[in-house]
């Protein structure tokens, strides 16, 4: 019998027995008994993620920032001591300094650079999580993951890593090893700005921990848009290098440009973290990010002139799109707040499509004008 060339959806939250034996097997976790717990469609996109990012097992989410809470509550249950990196997405920050430490975690801050002392201090504390992101969101800070693992598995602690900017096509962090690897799936891994999920991929040990939360949590994808996520990810390398390629070259370009204070993208040779990014990076990804001179008014206005690239919040996707960071991801934050997250007043971040670089960067020439 012929089978379907691409998995079909399973749109079902519940599964028919025909005895008890078969009820308790699936309670066993041998067969699907209800989709809060697992789904065909589900598992067949996890498997497939499981090889492209070299885990033993990945588990799908709604949403990055469901995957994220999910994976932080199920490791630090034992041990409720995370040690966070100062600049990460803002939804992340807002969960590490406002929610968990209400829940009772104790919560350790250290820079992407020169984190040594941070660790150092922390030595015969019981920390449960080291948790970064590289590159930063939005300031594009890069870290050095390999001696950052090294540095957690010494305090006995495990790495998490969100490598939303990167793909697992450009870096590969357990590789680095990192314990546990996070994507927001809505950016590159779907890449069509159509759908939100989210990963959680590493060993299967750390994964049934996970996998347990999950089905109590209850933030699994549903199967329509893992049918998309696993259309996305067939094209995710070919996507990805022509983002980096495309970026870079704006970012070389930008850089000369008036109006441009600073510009922050890895692949830059005066990058803070160039040779890092160089080391563990196939390439330095599709985001940068500018500093306007003309501050928060220059880079509204900047914004607001652009014709070919819209004003969205999000990346990863086929359209090129603007975000000031500011006004979206971190506008709960205060001023200070901002700063100590690597947010300058002006800051301005794009996000490279798919589109004719040329059309990007004439786009871009004539918002700066
Ligand atoms: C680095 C990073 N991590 C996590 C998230 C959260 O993902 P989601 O919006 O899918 O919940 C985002 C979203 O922008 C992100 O940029």
């Amino acid at each position: 019998m012929s089978e379907p060339l691409v998995p079909p959806i399973v749109p079902c939250a519940s599964f028919r027995f025909r005895d008890t034996a078969e009820v308790l097997r699936a309670m066993e976790g041998e067969d699907f008994l209800y989709s809060r717990l697992n789904n065909p469609t589900v598992v067949g996109v996890e498997e497939e993620l499981a090889e492209l990012i070299g885990a033993e097992r990945t588990l799908l989410f709604g949403s990055g920032m469901a995957a994220i809470s999910t994976a932080l509550i199920a490791l630090l249950e034992e041990r409720p001591l995370l040690v966070v990196q100062e600049q990460v997405y803002g939804a992340t920050w807002q969960l590490t300094r406002e929610i968990l430490p209400r829940l009772g975690v104790e919560i350790v801050t250290f820079p992407s650079d020169g984190w040594e002392e941070t660790f150092q201090a922390l030595a015969g504390r019981d920390v449960g999580v080291v948790y970064a992101e590289s590159p930063t969101n939005p300031g594009l800070e890069i870290t050095d993951l390999r001696r950052l693992a090294a540095a957690a598995h010494e305090l006995g602690a495990r790495l998490l890593v969100d490598n939303t900017f990167a793909s697992p096509a450009l870096q590969r962090p357990l590789e680095l090893g990192a314990d546990v690897e996070l994507h927001s799936a809505t950016k590159y891994l779907g890449g069509h700005h159509d759908l939100l999920a989210g990963v959680v991929a590493g060993q299967k040990d750390v994964l049934e921990l996970v996998f347990k939360h999950r089905t109590i949590l209850g933030g699994i994808l549903d199967p329509f848009q893992a049918f998309l996520l696993q259309r996305g990810l067939k094209t995710l390398v070919l996507r990805v290098e022509r983002q980096a390629a495309t970026a870079l070259a704006l970012a070389e370009w930008l850089e000369g440009q008036a109006g441009v204070a600073q510009v922050l993208y890895p692949g830059l040779s005066g990058h803070r973290g160039h040779e890092i990014a160089r080391e563990q990076m196939e390439a330095f990804g599709g985001v940068l990010s500018f500093v306007h001179e003309g501050g928060e008014a220059g880079a509204r206005r900047f914004s607001e002139s652009l014709e070919v690239i819209s004003i969205a919040a999000s990346l990863g996707g086929t359209e090129t799109l603007v975000t000031l960071p500011s006004t979206t991801t971190h506008l709960r934050l205060s001023p200070e707040e901002r700063a100590a997250a690597g947010i300058p007043p002006g800051l301005v971040r794009l996000a490279v499509g798919l589109e004719d670089p040329a059309l990007l960067q004439a786009d871009l020439a004539r918002a700066l004008g």
